[in-house]
């Protein structure tokens, strides 16, 4: 049966309360929420997902004090990063407080959180006496949704209800900043360029190895990855050799004389926000066409370009390596 697509914030309270499933509107992607002091409703989570016990879950706040109750011991620098940018597309890694269940951080002694800013979801928080654990509301490896009926397409049949705050205002996830012995590091790039992060915290480590994408090769399937082959490159020297048909992701430029099938440019005036916004729509478009092969574009490699480019370079990943 078709999820519930709702618009009323009792009602999606009253689902969680009851330990249900409920897909919830970020400005980053869409989440799939439960109750993140209950075992059991996390645990519904990763079945609906067919996500992997290691691959520990964020867990969503109404505000920076709530931090309190879910970690301890946090370091000044993550203190200043939540007032700089919250709500918004941050995630914190930090070490956990024991009210949250092993299955929230598949066994780890630290715990990622954020506050997110959309109006629709603040209000659910503030209204809850609990936070909100939630992955992306897509299947595992798969890409992330970026409005209500992304998340009726992928996962409708395998979850109670969504809450429907239309398209997500950012569009990629949120960026991960960890401080593994007191150095902070990124973990993902996302939706808050690291130009802004490194402003205050100096220049950040990288550690880009997250449980859904670790080293060991052939653990797990490419990630973010829509069913089309995907290419990347300059689309007119990559179309030179490129058996047909296909379809072009580009930047700015529409490639009009390359023989495309159809062309999706992510932002006519390069506008790496704007680009940002349309990357899923953009690649899920791109493969309801049931074109085999998308020839995409890399973005400059800054700001948010570099969120988009690791995220093409993973729907290009045949496997991780
Ligand atoms: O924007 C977002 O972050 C969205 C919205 C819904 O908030 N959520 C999201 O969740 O992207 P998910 O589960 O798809 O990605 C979270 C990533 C995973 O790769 C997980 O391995 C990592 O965060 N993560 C979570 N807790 C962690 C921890 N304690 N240590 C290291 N990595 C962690
Ligand atoms: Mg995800």
């Amino acid at each position: 049966m078709a999820a519930r697509i709702i618009k009323d914030i009792k009602e999606a309270a009253g689902l969680l309360q009851a330990g249900k499933l409920l897909a919830i509107p970020t400005e980053t992607v869409y989440g799939l929420a439960a109750n993140a002091f209950e075992e059991k409703a996390v645990s519904r989570i990763f079945k609906a997902k067919k996500r992997p016990s290691y691959d520990p879950l964020i867990v969503h706040l109404s505000s920076a004090r709530a931090m309190e109750e879910v970690t301890c011991s946090v370091p000044e620098m993550a203190k200043e990063l939540a007032k700089a940018f919250w709500p918004g597309p941050l995630t914190l890694i930090l070490p956990r407080a024991q009210s949250i269940p092993d299955i929230v951080t598949a066994g780890l002694d630290t715990v990622g959180v954020r506050v997110p800013n959309h109006p629709l979801t603040a209000e659910l928080l503030n209204s809850l006496p609990f936070p909100l654990a939630a992955p992306s509301a897509n299947p595992f490896g798969f890409v992330s949704p970026t409005s209500a009926e992304h998340v009726e397409a992928q996962l409708g049949d395998r979850i109670d209800a969504i809450l429907d705050g239309g398209v997500c205002k950012v569009g990629l996830e949120s960026t991960i900043i960890a401080f593994p012995g007191g150095q902070a590091t990124i973990y993902r790039y996302g939706g808050l360029e690291i130009e802004l992060i490194e402003e205050i915290t100096g220049p950040l480590a990288r550690s880009l190895h997250l449980a859904s994408n670790p080293l060991a090769p052939g653990m797990l399937k490419k990630h973010y990855s829509p069913g089309a082959r995907v290419y990347l490159g300059n689309p007119a020297e990559l179309a030179l050799h490129m058996d047909r048909p296909f379809a072009i992701l580009s930047f700015s430029e529409k490639y009009e004389d390359l023989g495309a099938e159809e062309v999706f440019t992510l932002s006519g005036k390069g506008d790496l926000h704007e680009a940002a916004h349309r990357l899923y729509a953009g690649l899920r478009y791109l493969d309801s066409l049931g074109v085999p092969i998308i020839l995409a574009e890399l973005l400059p490699d800054k700001g948010l370009g570099q969120a988009i480019n690791d995220r093409l370079r993973r729907a290009a990943a045949r496997e991780l390596h």
